[in-house]
């Protein structure tokens, strides 16, 4: 089985897209996964495929998208943030595994042709196709800025860090802080910015994958 932090060191946002549909097996475990996620999280995920309407419009600056024709809908009852992240995420990771590249898309997306069904909240939309790279590693903070924990530290938690600190954040603000508590306790916690819970969720979901669930407890 391939190693999540490798399918975490190779996936990077994508913002220019090759004009390929998505493969028939590879739309169909999408669907699977989504379906998993929907029946566990309480959320309402949604793929659009070959629907280039939502990001037709190319913006000037920052966050401007081409041949991008894919996405999924992020979507639920409202309150949802960090699970929007945090399984989100999941879903970014498994896209990346089938050969599928991403970008979480908050603003820079056209916001009038993209709709909830009844009741819910869009939280984020992310972009999917093949990409026409597979883009850049983002810069990353000092380990010491963002993690607090002592000299010597258990495998899952370097693992954990990692991936964590490989985790995509609205503007790549990577405004969290990691603790590892006393014995096998880990706290995480976002601070004030755009996106805050929904990166939360995200780096959560990172760290997790990457520690190993049974490693380790959150701190309650
Ligand atoms: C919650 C969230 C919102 C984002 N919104 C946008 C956006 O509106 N437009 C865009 O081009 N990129 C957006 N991004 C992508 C980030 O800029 C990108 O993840 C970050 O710079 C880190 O780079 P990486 O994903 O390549 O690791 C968003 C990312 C996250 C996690």
């Amino acid at each position: 089985m391939e190693d999540i932090l490798e399918v975490m060191r190779s996936r990077h946002s994508v913002r220019q897209y090759k004009n390929e549909a998505i493969g028939k097996e590879q739309e169909e475990a999408l669907l699977e996964e989504i379906r998993d996620i929907n029946r566990e999280s309480g959320l309402n995920i949604r793929l659009f495929v070959d629907e280039p309407e939502a990001f037709k419009a190319s913006k000037p600056h920052y966050g401007s998208f081409s041949g991008c024709r894919n996405y999924f809908v992020i979507e639920g009852p409202s309150g949802m943030e960090e699970q929007a992240g945090y399984f989100g995420e999941r879903l970014v990771l498994f896209a990346q595994k089938l050969g599928l590249n991403t970008c979480w898309v908050a603003l820079t997306y056209e916001r009038s042709k993209v709709t909830p069904e009844k009741g819910n909240v869009i939280y984020i939309v992310i972009a999917l196709g093949y990409g026409a790279t597979q883009g850049a590693a983002h810069r990353c903070k000092p380990v010491k800025k963002l993690v607090k924990a002592p000299e010597e530290v258990p495998e899952w938690f370097k693992r954990g860090v990692e991936g964590a600190l490989l985790a995509p954040t609205a503007i790549n603000q990577q405004q969290f802080r990691i603790e590892l508590l006393s014995g096998d306790t880990v706290s995480i916690v976002s601070l004030p910015g755009p996106c805050r819970y929904i990166d939360l969720g995200i780096v959560k979901y990172s760290f997790e994958a990457a520690a190993g669930k049974d490693n380790f407890k959150w701190k309650e």
